[in-house]
C-alpha cells in the first residue's frame, strides 16, 4: 500500500468529461458560481458571529478581524482558483490534494471538509432557529416564542430564567426543508439562491446604508480594547482584547468567509470551468469583504459590544436595529426575515457542498458506494443528502452554535493551509500541467496563504486544536480500517 499514491491529472480530466447516465449535469455560468459564492458566503458568519467575535474577544476591533480574515482568504482563494481551474472536478480541496499530495493528505483534507460543510450547515441551522424566534417575537409578540428548551442545545442555559435547552427543533427543521430542495435538484437550487443573494445584499447594503448615521463614536473607542480576561455563558475564560484578541476574533469571523471555496464543489457541473471558476470565487470574496468591514464598523458602532454579552447576545443585528434605530421598526423585520432567506441559501450550498466532496470520495472508494449513487429521475447523491441529514441534525440540535461555529472554522483553516501548500508543491511536481488560471507571486503568495490560516488557527485555542486534532484521529481510523483497502487508486483501477 502506498500512502501517497496519486490520481493522475489524466484521469481526473477524464472523469470530468464522463457524459451521461450516473454523472452529474453542466449548466452553471460563471454568474451562477458568484451568485453560488455570495450564497453560501454571507450568513450566520455576519449576522451571529460578528457579535460575539466582539463579546468574546475583539470588542470594536472586530472590523480589524475581519481584515485578517479577508486577507487570509484571498491568499488561499487564489491557491483554489488555480487548482479549481486545473482539475475542474466536483470534490474541492479533495480532489485537488489526491493529485497533488497523494492520497492520504487528500483523506485528511475530505475528512476535514466535513467539519467545513457539515457543522457549517450546523451552525448556520443553528443561527436560523435564533432569528426564527426574533421574528415571532417581532411579529407575533413575546407570548408567541418557542420555549427556550425547543430552540436550545442541552449545554445551553438562559440568563434570566434559568432554563436548560433540550433541543434545537427549528434548526432540524430548517435541514430538513433544505435537504429535500437538494434532492430535488441542482437547477431548481441555483434559481432560488439567486432570489435569496439578491435580498441578502440589499439588506446588508441598506443596514450599512441607513446605520451609518447612527454610529456613536464612543462605541468604537478604543479600536483595539486593552488585555483582560472574559468567562463565556459556557463558563470558559479566555484572554479578551489586545492584538491577540483580534486574532480570535478573526478566526471566529472567518466563519463568516467559508463558502467563496464552496464554488469549486460545483465545478463538474459548471459550462466553463476554466474562465468561470476563478471569477466565481475571486468575485464572490471580493464583493463580501468589503460589505463585511463596513458592516462590522457599524454594529459596533451603534452597540457597544459588551451588550453582545447579554441582551443582544442572539439575534444580534435585529437587536441593534430595534435597540438603536429609532423609527425603523421595518427594518428590523425586514432584515430579521431576509435573514431567513439568507441563512437558508448558505445551508443549501453547505449542504450540497458536502454530498458532493463524499461523491467523490466514494467513488474513488475511498467511502462507501451509497454516497455516490444518484437518483434515477433527480440525478442528485441522494442517499447520501439523507445520511448527512442525520449526522448534521445531531450537531444541530444538541450542539452549541459556538462550538460548532468555531469547529467550522479551524476545519476550513487547516483546508485552506493544506491547500495553498499543495499549489507549491502541484507546480514542483507537474510544471508541464495545463494551467489556466496562474495563483501569482509562487511561493510567496501560498505562504503567505498558509501562514495568515495558521495564524487564526492559532489565535482558536487551545479547545479546538484538542477538537480539530479529535476528528483527525477518527478519520485516521477509518482510513486505515476502510479506506486504504478499498481505495480503486490503491486497487489500480
Ligand atoms: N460564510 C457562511 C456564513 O457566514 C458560512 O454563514
Amino acid at each position: 500500500m502506498n500512502l501517497f499514491a496519486k490520481k493522475s491529472l489524466n484521469v481526473l480530466l477524464t472523469e470530468a468529461n464522463e457524459e451521461g447516465q450516473g454523472t452529474l449535469r453542466r449548466h452553471l455560468s460563471a454568474w451562477n458560481l458568484v451568485l453560488l459564492g455570495i450564497g453560501a458566503i454571507i450568513g450566520a458568519g455576519l449576522f451571529v458571529r460578528t457579535a460575539a467575535a466582539a463579546a468574546e474577544h475583539a470588542g470594536a476591533g472586530v472590523t480589524y478581524s475581519f481584515i485578517i480574515g479577508a486577507i487570509g482568504c484571498a491568499f488561499a482563494g487564489l491557491c483554489y482558483a488555480e487548482f479549481a481551474s486545473m482539475i475542474p472536478i466536483s470534490g474541492s480541496a479533495y480532489t485537488y490534494s489526491y493529485a497533488t499530495m497523494g492520497e492520504f493528505v487528500a483523506w485528511i483534507i475530505g475528512w476535514d471538509l466535513v467539519l467545513e460543510y457539515a457543522l457549517g450547515a450546523a451552525t448556520v441551522s443553528i443561527a436560523w432557529s435564533e432569528y426564527l424566534n426574533k421574528l415571532l417575537e417581532q411579529f407575533f409578540g413575546p407570548a408567541y416564542v418557542i420555549p427556550y428548551q425547543w430552540c436550545h442545545s442541552p449545554f445551553q442555559t438562559q440568563l434570566e430564567t434559568g432554563v436548560g435547552g433540550i433541543i434545537n427543533l427549528p434548526a432540524l427543521l430548517i435541514l430538513l426543508i433544505l435537504t429535500l430542495v437538494l434532492i430535488r435538484g441542482i437547477q431548481e437550487s441555483a434559481t432560488l439562491n439567486g432570489v435569496i443573494v439578491a435580498v441578502k445584499v440589499v439588506i446588508v447594503i441598506l443596514f450599512i446604508a441607513l446605520g451609518w448615521a447612527f454610529i456613536v463614536p464612543a462605541n468604537h473607542e478604543p479600536m483595539i480594547p486593552a488585555v483582560s480576561t472574559y468567562t463565556n455563558a459556557l463558563g470558559n475564560t479566555h484572554s479578551f482584547g489586545g492584538w491577540g484578541g483580534i486574532l480570535a476574533g478573526a478566526g471566529v469571523v472567518f466563519f463568516a468567509f467559508i463558502g467563496f471555496d464552496a464554488v469549486s464543489t460545483a465545478a463538474q457541473e459548471t459550462k466553463n470551468p476554466k474562465r468561470d471558476m476563478p471569477i466565481g470565487i475571486m468575485g464572490s470574496l471580493a464583493i463580501c469583504t468589503v460589505l463585511y468591514i463596513l458592516f462590522s464598523y457599524v454594529l459596533t458602532g451603534m452597540a457597544n459590544y459588551t451588550e453582545f454579552r447579554t441582551n443582544g447576545a442572539e439575534a444580534s443585528v435585529a437587536y441593534a436595529i430595534s435597540t438603536y434605530m429609532t423609527g425603523y421598526g421595518w427594518l428590523a423585520k425586514l432584515v430579521t426575515l431576509a435573514i431567513l432567506f439568507g441563512f437558508s441559501s448558505v445551508i443549501l450550498v453547505m449542504l450540497l457542498g458536502q454530498s458532493r466532496v463524499f461523491y467523490s470520495m466514494s467513488k474513488d472508494g475511498l467511502v462507501p458506494k451509497v454516497f455516490s449513487e444518484i437518483h434515477p429521475k433527480f440525478r442528485t447523491p441522494w442517499k447520501s443528502n439523507w445520511l448527512f441529514l442525520a449526522f448534521v441534525g445531531v450537531f444541530a440540535a444538541f450542539v452549541p452554535g459556538s462550538i460548532v461555529g468555531d469547529m467550522t472554522s479551524i476545519g476550513t483553516l487547516f483546508a485552506f493551509a493544506l491547500v495553498s501548500i499543495g499549489v507549491i508543491v502541484m507546480r514542483k511536481s507537474d510544471p508541464n500541467a495545463v494551467r489556466p488560471f496562474k495563483t501569482p507571486l509562487v511561493p510567496l503568495v501560498p505562504i503567505l496563504g498558509a501562514g495568515v490560516c495558521g495564524a487564526m488557527i492559532f489565535g482558536l485555542g487551545m479547545e479546538n486544536w484538542i477538537r480539530l486534532i479529535i476528528w483527525l484521529v477518527i478519520g485516521l481510523v477509518i482510513y486505515f480500517a476502510y479506506s486504504r483497502h478499498n481505495s480503486k487508486v490503491q486497487k489500480g483501477l
